[in-house]
């Protein structure tokens, strides 16, 4: 395939923060090199990741990590969002604490989304902040939760309720662990893709649809191609408006919806699935209000088919939906801060998008 970015590395330079690279490999075996380039040799590390990730790439990782700092402790926790809690910090805490954690040591996060976004929140707060390595091991995780230094957990059912900016000293990016991801966890990488595409840069959408056999079957030269290419919107898109005052929102397109739509689910559809479902919501309103014509409106919707992600929902009514729109953090002043498509590769916040509008929206959705 053409325009393969193999071996790449990006430097992300956020203002008042050190610079950090994202190094994108396809092995682990350059991490103990790139750890030493940091300056950790001697310190303490400690290795976070979930219940499925450890028998995978654990061993992996903590031998390359053991050749630059043998002092390597390790916290494993149950996979799954329901583990992005204030209770899994709390127990890393003390693991930290009990190991005699320094503020000049690091946390190393070896996992997807809920396992960055944790560790990212500890290494946040722990003594005020120590350093943290993101190893994102999904597709979500490497093209848009390990950049950028949002780190969080939910609360009472909140999503991402707590929280602080705290950016990773480092990114590794090992390509070939997308092999073992499951259908459904890559899906769900691609709903967040697509978003990228659609809300920034309309070439790259062309690419993933020309591209989709490719993808689909994970070849390392496509997976080079668009995990770089999202590095490289995201690190744009950090660099501007890194505590998300401006257009760093527009990240969220899809996100109202479909944050909406989790949390109803229960957590039992996927992350990028629920925003799969809100982009076709949001390019339905923006089809709606004259902004995208019939036929754009439905490509948008059938790429999601074309990807494995879903194009509708049952069980839970449109209004509940609407409902809870309102409690998501995306508002201003009272307003829903609304996601919508100037065109495709052109998204821009709206604060005008009426419940009406949401709702038809949402009931186009309904498979029920
Ligand atoms: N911080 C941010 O900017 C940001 C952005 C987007 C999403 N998020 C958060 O990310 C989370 C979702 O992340 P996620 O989808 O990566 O979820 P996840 O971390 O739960 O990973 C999904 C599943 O895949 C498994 N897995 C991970 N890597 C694997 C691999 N290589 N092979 C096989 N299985 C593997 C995990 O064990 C888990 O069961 C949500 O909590 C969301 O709020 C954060
Ligand atoms: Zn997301």
């Amino acid at each position: 395939m053409e325009k393969s970015q193999d071996m790449k590395t990006i430097t992300v330079k956020t203002p008042g923060q050190e610079p950090y690279d994202i190094c994108l490999k396809h092995s682990f075996s350059d991490l103990a090199c790139e750890l030493k380039k940091l300056g950790c040799e001697g310190r303490r590390i400690c290795i976070v990741t979930d219940s499925t990730v450890a028998p995978l790439y654990l061993a992996e990782v903590k031998e390359q990590v053991q050749l630059c700092c043998p002092a390597a402790e390790t916290y494993i926790f149950e996979a799954g969002e329901q583990s992005k809690t204030l209770a899994t910090v709390q127990e890393l805490y003390k693991v930290l604490i009990q190991a005699g954690f320094d503020r000049k040591d690091y946390l190393l996060a070896l996992g997807g989304g809920v396992t960055g976004d944790l560790t990212g929140y500890a290494a946040a707060t722990y003594l005020r902040g120590i350093r943290f390595i993101q190893i994102p091991t999904t597709l979500l995780a490497q093209i848009d939760s390990s950049i950028g230094g949002k780190t969080g957990v939910d609360f009472d059912q909140y999503k991402n309720m707590v929280g602080a900016f705290h950016q990773p000293a480092l990114v590794y990016i090992n390509l070939s662990v997308l092999k073992t991801l499951s259908d459904d966890q890559f899906a769900s990488g691609m709903g967040e893709l697509l978003k990228y595409g659609l809300s920034f840069d309309a070439d790259f959408y062309e690419w993933a649809i020309e591209h989709m056999e490719g993808i689909e079957e994970r070849e390392p030269s496509a997976m080079a191609y668009m995990v770089a290419k999202c590095c490289e919107l995201k690190r744009y898109i950090v660099e501007k408006d890194p505590t998300e005052k401006g257009d760093r929102a527009l990240l969220n397109f899809g996100h109202t919806i479909g944050h909406a739509i989790e949390k109803l689910k229960n957590f039992t559809l996927t992350h990028g699935a629920c925003v799969a479902l809100g982009t076709v919501a949001a390019a339905y309103i923006s089809w709606q209000r004259g902004m995208l014509d019939e036929d754009e409106f439905y490509e948008i919707r059938d790429m999601n088919v074309g990807f494995g992600l879903p194009i509708s929902f049952d069980s839970i009514s449109a209004e509940d939906i609407i409902a809870v729109t309102k409690s998501d953090k995306k508002m201003d002043a009272g307003k829903i801060r609304f996601i919508l498509l100037k065109k495709p590769g052109k998204a821009y916040i709206a604060t005008d998008v009426t419940d009406q509008e949401m709702l038809e929206a949402v009931k186009m959705l309904k498979a029920d």
